[in-house]
């Protein structure tokens, strides 16, 4: 595998076939990941300002950017990190994304949660891999794609989402971007009915009305397991706590936000960058207790 080549989306759902354990799947991703380029997957390139542009490589198949044509045979079978381009135009380094490069890049009908956020429901949420985890809230899937990559081919993600077309939007994201996932579940069905789960050690919800769904998050959640919510706005956190705080199944809540500033590194200026995204959400993490 790692001698590179040109692998398809098509060989990608007959070698998977093939495939009887999941952690050989997960051998797979992981080569997939870090081998040669390949053919049907997804890159960056940046041009010499910095800008990046989110491409997927296919063989036999040109990219152009402002009239520079890149051939995507030229980039399958080398590695990242590349220089490609035209001479007397311009030239691009070539990158696999990470979440960070997804979330800048692809146009989404619903708000993703950021790469620092993200970073913070993992470590301080305590999801590791071969955890079940329940996702309440999928917009386009950017967090679904993230959670598959902390969770390994032992882990279980479900994801709940009440519109066919943002879990349809999704899905596509997941295929195109993380892959083959046959350890996750889309179900298209309002939180509110309930969870069909039970016994799962993490429940991640970025929906409006977490406050409104602690019976419901309670259900599925085991004993010492954690939920972890998502909201922008104070009112939604502030209602949320007092619901944390009257409800026997949870304890230990806490709430926190995290600002990300930029800096600009350019001699003989080395400052904080002027603009800074200054608010995305609140995090509010508790356990389940053993009492409800
Ligand atoms: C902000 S988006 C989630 C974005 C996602 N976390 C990401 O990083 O890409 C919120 C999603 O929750 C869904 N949603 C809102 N209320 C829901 C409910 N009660 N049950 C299921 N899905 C719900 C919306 O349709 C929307 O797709």
């Amino acid at each position: 595998m790692r001698k590179g080549g040109s692998l398809g989306p098509a060989w990608w759902a007959v070698k998977a076939c093939t495939l009887q354990r999941s952690s050989d799947l997960w051998t797979l991703r992981a080569e997939m990941a870090y081998g040669p380029l390949r053919d049907g997957e997804p890159v960056f390139l940046v041009d010499a300002r910095g800008r990046r542009y989110l491409k997927v490589l296919r063989a036999g198949h040109r990219i152009t950017i402002r009239g520079t044509v890149l051939a995507g045979d030229d980039m399958i079978g080398g590695p990242e990190g590349t220089r490609v381009g035209e001479p007397t135009r311009e030239s691009f380094l070539v990158f696999r994304p990470n979440h960070y490069d997804l979330v800048s890049q692809l146009a989404r009908p619903a708000e993703p949660i950021f790469t620092k956020d993200v970073g913070s429901i993992v470590m301080r949420g305590g999801i590791a891999a071969g955890d079940r985890v329940i996702e309440a809230g999928v917009g386009s899937g950017m967090l679904t794609i993230a959670l598959l990559k902390i969770l390994g081919p032992e882990g279980r993600l479900t994801s709940y989402e009440r519109r066919k077309d943002f879990a349809k939007t999704a899905t596509d994201n997941v295929s195109q971007y993380y892959g083959h996932a046959p350890n996750w579940s889309i179900r298209i069905r309002d939180v509110s009915e309930g969870f069909e789960e039970r016994d799962v050690d993490r429940i991640v919800a970025d929906l409006p009305e977490p406050a409104n769904l602690l019976d419901r998050f309670a259900d599925p959640l085991r004993s010492g397991g954690v939920l972890i919510c998502y909201v922008p706005t104070v009112l939604q956190f502030r209602d949320l706590r007092e619901g944390l705080q009257a409800h026997p199944g949870f304890a230990l809540a806490e709430t926190f936000e995290l600002l990300e500033r930029d800096w600009h590194v350019e001699e003989p200026s080395v400052r904080p960058a002027h603009r800074m995204v200054a608010h995305t959400g609140f995090l509010t993490f508790a356990r389940r207790t053993a009492d409800h």
